[in-house]
């Protein structure tokens, strides 16, 4: 059975032909993958820089990915038959004591006793096939399958816009329509989460920025037309434009450059939230006294975001149901490149390097 791996905190990745299944859990339900999202996260455990990566107990590598869909093939729990679309849940807790881990909650694990799934002491699902625990799926509406591999990503975002609003109801944040329509975000950010991200909000409503370091490409530019976005084009200087515009919302998924933090707290307007998704792995963050005094003065918040879970995943999955019949153009983008699992060269390739204007690249199992 092929298998994708990696050896964390080594870098590197190759093919392995595994001669036992991967099982999770309880194992009852067979799934054929059918195809693997690539992440950003799967680069960084390539390139040796994500230091929370580790395989599972006793082994010294461990199935790359996160992000997938299957094919049941055999299941010995009901609620599952062959030829159900499924999409695993990536964080899980197997032994957990934690609170919110046995109200399935991991992504709020007080323990660090939790697994992610091709990331943290669990194979991931870059496997010709595997057995699974029937908690940790859920299905797939048959006619968004092309579409269905963001629901993994999106789910960490629907988890984000959910803990925000959470966070804002320490005052009203909705408008005198009850609407969220006079709020602002901005999301730092183009590739995919910065993409999901921005269509986000706008379905809840906000007018939404999308912001980068330079001119949109021309899928860039026309996502934000169908979907009325506003792209910015920013460089030092007109982070000052944005300042005076203001912002409720400030989403940063760049990760690259800590030291942007400064400026996105800056353009924060008063109750404005900072939500931080993806990870630096250089730089730092230096935030003179009088940034920090406004911050306080502002009641303002930055919130690190992380790991979304099964409503999440559900709630992820009718999103892009609706953006396929609100947004056809849009959601026909997002999948910029798809690979086939037997071309190797292209898919350790791909695993290495993002391309220019890479929204979502796919691996698919034939
Ligand atoms: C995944 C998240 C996960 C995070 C940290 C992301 O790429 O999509 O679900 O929690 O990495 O490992
Ligand atoms: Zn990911």
């Amino acid at each position: 059975m092929k298998a994708i791996v990696v050896h964390p905190p080594k870098p590197g990745v190759e093919y392995m032909e595994l001669k036992e299944p991967v099982r999770h859990g309880n194992g009852m339900v067979r799934v054929k993958i059918l195809e693997n999202g690539i992440c950003g996260s799967d680069r960084e455990i390539v390139k040796g820089r994500l230091t929370t990566a580790r395989p599972p107990p006793g082994k010294d590598w461990l199935v790359l990915g996160h992000e997938a869909i299957g094919v049941v093939e055999d299941s010995a729990d009901p609620r599952f038959k062959p030829g159900d679309l499924v999409m695993p849940i990536n964080r899980r807790s197997y032994n957990g004591k934690c609170l919110n881990c046995l109200v399935g909650r991991p992504d709020f694990c007080e323990a660090e006793e939790y697994v992610e799934a091709g990331m943290v002491g669990m194979d991931g699902f870059m496997v010709e096939y595997y057995y699974d625990d029937p908690k940790y799926l859920v299905k797939v509406p048959e006619n968004i399958k092309d579409i269905a591999i963001l629901a993994q990503p999106l789910s960490d975002l629907e988890k984000s816009i959910e803990e925000i609003l959470t966070i804002q109801r320490r005052f009203v944040w909705t408008c005198d329509d009850a609407t969220y329509n006079c709020r602002r975000a901005i999301v730092f950010g183009t590739g995919a989460t910065g993409t999901l991200f921005a269509l986000l909000l706008k379905t809840y409503g906000f007018e939404v920025y999308m912001a980068n370091r330079r001119e949109p490409l021309e899928n860039e530019a026309a996502i934000a037309e169908e979907a009325g976005l506003i792209y910015y084009n920013y460089t030092k200087e007109s982070i000052d434009k944005l300042k005076k515009i203001g912002f409720d919302l400030v989403i940063d998924t760049t990760g690259s450059s800590a030291s942007l933090i400064r400026d996105e707290i800056e353009i924060l307007k008063p109750n404005g939230v900072l939500g931080l998704f993806g990870f630096p792995s250089e730089g730092n963050a230096v935030i003179p006294f009088d940034v920090f005094q406004r911050f306080i003065y502002k009641a303002n918040v930055i919130v690190g975001l992380i790991n979304g879970q099964k409503p999440h995943f559900q709630l992820a999955l009718s999103h892009l149901a609706q953006w396929k019949a609100i947004w056809p153009g849009v959601t026909k983008r997002l999948i910029t490149k798809i690979i086939s699992v037997n071309d190797k060269k292209e898919v350790i390739n791909a695993l290495n390097e993002k391309e220019k204007g890479e929204i979502k690249v796919k691996i698919k199992w034939e």
